[in-house]
């Protein structure tokens, strides 16, 4: 059988590239803003235990979270054009800064992207 994304990137793989990525969204003029300013190691952990479980590792998220309903938790926020395509350009920086490899690169790539879109509520 094949591997998973988790199998290949491991718990590692997704520390590097969500702590990348919250680097950047910290200091965004955009999107950072947008991100509760007292509770960035929660946000981090939100995401990278999501796509932890996402990706075919431990489902701590679900665990944790509930089921993950993205579109309504992301309704507070105002997500048109301009904020999706930050956030696409943020996490493809750090796909790169956390040198994930090329083929699930892609893959992550393509969730993200269907993702960012289905997020936009303007
Ligand atoms: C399209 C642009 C996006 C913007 C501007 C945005 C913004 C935000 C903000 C401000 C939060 C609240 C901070 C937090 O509690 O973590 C959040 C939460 C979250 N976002 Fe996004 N987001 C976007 C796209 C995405 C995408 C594509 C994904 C999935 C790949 C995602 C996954 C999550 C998750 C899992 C949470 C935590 C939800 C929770 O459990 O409360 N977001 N996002």
């Amino acid at each position: 059988m094949e591997e998973t994304i988790f199998q290949q990137l491991g718990e590692d793989g997704f520390e590097r590239l969500i702590a990348a990525f919250y680097r950047r969204v910290k200091t965004d003029d955009l999107i950072g803003p947008m991100y509760p300013d007292d509770d960035w190691e929660g946000s981090e952990k939100r995401l990278r235990d999501f796509l932890v479980g996402r990706f075919g590792g431990p489902q701590r998220y679900i665990e944790e979270r509930g089921h993950p309903r993205l579109r309504m938790r992301h309704a507070p926020f105002s997500i048109g054009e301009a904020e999706r395509d930050r956030w696409l350009e943020l996490m493809s920086a750090s796909l790169d800064e956390a040198e994930i490899a090329d083929a699930p690169k892609a893959v992550l790539l393509e969730f993200f992207s269907a993702t960012a879109g289905f997020m936009r509520n303007q």
